[in-house]
C-alpha cells in the first residue's frame, strides 16, 4: 500500500553525502522535506538541487530540514555535488541519500515502474513535526519542481497548524487567509482580532494572523 496524506512517514537509516542518517533523528522536532530525483549528473536535477541549496535560509527560517535522494552511489553524489556548487553558484549542505538498494525509494513509493523500472521519479514529501505526511507531489523526470511553491505550501501548513486558518487558491504570504470551517464565527471574532470578512457563512477571510 502506498503512502497517503496523514500517514506516519516511515523512519529509516541510510547512507548519505553527510554520513549515515536516521531520518527521525535528522528531523528532530522540526518539519522535513524529503525529495527524490531520477539520477545524478543530469541537467534538470542539477538545477533542482542548486535551487534548494540557494533557498537554505528560507528552509531554516521555517525550521525545515531538507533531504534529497537518488539510487546512485555515494561517490557519485560527492562528485556531482561539486558540479552543482560550481554551476549553480551554491553550496549543497543538505544530505543526499545514496539509496542503491532502493530501501527508502520502496518505503516511500518513489519508483513508478511504468515511468522507469530503475530510477526514482521526482517525488516530494513534506513531513510535519508529528512525523505525519502533509504533502506528496510527483513530477515527471523532464519537469523541474518549483521550490518556491514548496515553501508556499510549508507556509500554509504552518499557518493551519498554528492559527487554525487555511489558504485560498493562489495565496501568497501576506495575503488574507480563510478561517477553517471547524471554528465558529462567534469564536472567530475573538480569535482573529484583525477582523473578519464574511462573504458567506462558510467563506470567511481574515488578515494573515502572523503578519
Ligand atoms: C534531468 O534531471 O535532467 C533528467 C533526468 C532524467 C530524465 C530526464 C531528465
Amino acid at each position: 500500500m502506498s503512502l497517503r496524506l496523514g500517514d506516519t512517514a516511515p523512519n529509516f537509516t541510510a547512507s548519505s553525502s553527510a554520513g549515515t542518517i536516521n531520518f527521525y533523528e535528522y528531523l528532530a522536532d522540526g518539519w522535513g522535506v524529503l525529495f527524490s530525483h531520477p539520477a545524478d549528473y543530469t541537467p534538470v536535477c542539477t538545477t533542482e538541487l542548486g535551487r534548494t541549496a540557494l533557498l537554505k535560509q528560507e528552509f531554516d527560517k521555517r525550521n525545515v530540514k531538507v533531504l534529497a535522494l537518488s539510487v546512485d552511489p555515494l561517490d557519485k553524489h560527492k562528485g556531482w555535488i561539486k558540479d552543482i556548487n560550481e554551476t549553480q553558484n551554491c553550496s549543497v549542505e543538505f544530505p543526499i541519500i545514496a539509496d542503491e538498494d532502493k530501501t527508502v525509494a520502496n518505503l516511500y513509493g518513489m519508483i513508478h515502474p511504468n515511468a522507469s523500472e530503475t530510477f526514482t521519479v521526482r517525488s516530494l514529501f513534506i513531513i510535519g513535526p508529528d512525523k505525519k505526511v502533509k504533502l506528496m507531489i510527483t513530477y515527471p523526470a523532464s519537469t523541474g519542481r518549483n521550490f518556491h511553491e514548496v515553501l508556499r505550501v510549508i507556509d500554509s501548513l504552518q499557518l493551519t497548524a498554528n492559527h487554525s486558518v487555511a489558504t485560498p487558491a493562489n495565496w501568497n504570504d501576506g495575503e488574507d487567509v480563510i478561517v477553517v470551517p471547524a471554528v465558529s464565527t462567534e469564536d472567530a471574532v475573538k480569535k482573529f482580532p484583525k477582523g473578519l470578512n464574511i462573504v458567506k457563512p462558510y467563506l470567511r477571510y481574515t488578515p494573515q494572523p502572523n503578519k
